[in-house]
């Protein structure tokens, strides 16, 4: 099994799954623009061989210097869980003719707008929406969708220039604040709780699913600085809080046709309980998620998406034993990080149920939560109760204070 490998080395958790391919028996070759020598140690000793390209952005140049390295090896995958590679990765799907997501079914996961059409085409509740390239279609759509809106660029991330329009004033502010942005996405704002619903898929069948909570909601959280966030794996997905969800994924995935390898959807659950669609990638979830469904059912799904990915299966146990809670801290005051303030009480209260700790050291200049997703560090709480899973987390949200000045 030969598997090239886009970006061994970035995002961060890339290494891990360069790990897990290798753990599974296959044979990695990455292809990457970092020197080998920056790769984390998983990725370097994961892989059979690395190729350093100077630049990605030239996809011919790259197609024909990957083709030149392999000097007629026979390919099986070609995987890339980095949203900026991906029609890269399909363009050599397409050139070596390996199986997997093509140039069009990735522009589907790449693209807002198709993904909600094709949704919404299979019959499946997506927000009223519309794409614009101009202040005119926008207002157009606005016509159909009405208030409140959402206005976000249509091929965004991380809630940037992302805007709630309760009025025609913040609609036409918001306009505004995204003449930058090509491409915008206006919809139907939708009232009640976030979640995820993510999948590692294997020829059509999903072979490990989950559902997990974002509290508070992600564009709050982009807003507010100083709120921690908490992302909530639910052991129980079949129980009334979950299960719409669980219901629309598997619609969303048909009607995709999605075949094989990790899927994370966003949705909407309402108060009266219906799930609403809000988008779905390729990929596995960021923000550390992968690791916190680790941990609350005890498997390592890095491994767990290589054998799904490779061969068709999943052998471990993907029962979830915990609900696990994954919480990022944000310092309180600038410069350097002087205190864990409440960790050792935290510590002493909850200690069996803490999976992970990891803090921004003391010592060490804040992190900026902008760039680095975990910001100053991320805590990993587990129970087999939700509500006892939701107090600890809770209390890992208000009583520990990283204490930066
Ligand atoms: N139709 C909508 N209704 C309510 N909130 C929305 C809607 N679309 C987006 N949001 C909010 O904005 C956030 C970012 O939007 P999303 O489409 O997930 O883009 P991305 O995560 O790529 O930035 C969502 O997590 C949600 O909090
Ligand atoms: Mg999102």
């Amino acid at each position: 099994m030969n598997v090239v490998y886009l970006s061994p080395g970035f995002p961060a958790e890339m290494p891990l799954f360069v790990r897990g391919l290798s753990q599974v028996g296959a044979a990695v070759y990455g292809v990457g623009d970092q020197p080998e020598e920056a790769l984390a140690v998983e990725a370097r000793e994961g892989l059979t061989d690395y190729l350093q390209v100077a630049s990605f952005d030239d996809e011919p140049a790259v197609v024909a210097e990957i083709r030149r390295w392999l000097r007629g090896k026979s390919i099986d995958r070609v995987e890339c869980m980095w949203e900026r590679l991906m029609y890269l990765a399909a363009t050599l799907r397409e050139t070596f003719s390996v199986p997997g997501m093509s140039r069009s079914q990735t522009a589907i996961v790449r693209d807002k707008e198709s993904m909600k059409q094709a949704v919404e085409d299979a019959g499946l509740r997506v927000p009223r929406h519309g794409r614009a390239r101009t202040v005119n279609e926008a207002r157009e759509v606005l016509e159909r969708v009405g208030f409140p809106a959402i206005v976000k660029p249509i091929d965004g991330a991380g809630s940037v220039d992302t805007f709630r329009c309760n009025d025609q004033e913040e609609f036409e502010s918001a306009l505004q604040k995204t003449r930058h942005v090509e491409e915008l996405s206006v919809e139907e704002f939708i009232e009640g709780e976030e979640l995820t619903y993510d999948t590692v898929c294997a020829e059509g069948e999903v072979l490990f699913e989950n559902v997990s909570w974002y509290r508070p909601k992600p564009m709050v959280l982009a807003q507010s600085p100083w709120i921690s966030m908490q992302n909530i794996v639910l052991r129980d997905i079949h129980d009334e809080f979950p299960r719409p969800g669980v219901e629309l994924g598997h619609g969303v995935l048909r009607a995709l046709g999605f075949t094989t390898g990790f899927t994370h959807m966003e949705w909407f659950r309402t108060d009266a309980g219906e799930a609403v669609f809000g988008e779905i990638g390729g990929r596995p979830p960021g923000a550390r998620l992968v690791h916190a469904m680790n941990y609350a059912a005890d498997i390592d799904l890095f491994r767990g998406w290589a054998e799904a990915t490779c061969y068709g299966r999943f052998s471990q146990d993907g029962t979830k034993r915990y609900n696990a809670a994954m919480i990022f801290k944000r310092a309180q005051g600038d410069g350097v990080v002087r205190e864990h303030r409440g960790l050792d009480e935290l510590l002493r209260r909850y200690g069996s149920h803490v999976a992970s700790v990891e803090l921004t050291p003391i010592g060490q200049p804040r992190r900026d939560w902008r760039k680095v997703v975990v910001g100053d560090g991320w805590i990993v709480v587990r129970h087999p109760e939700l509500a006892h899973c939701l107090e600890i987390s809770e209390a890992f949200v208000n009583d520990l204070l990283v204490v930066a000045d």
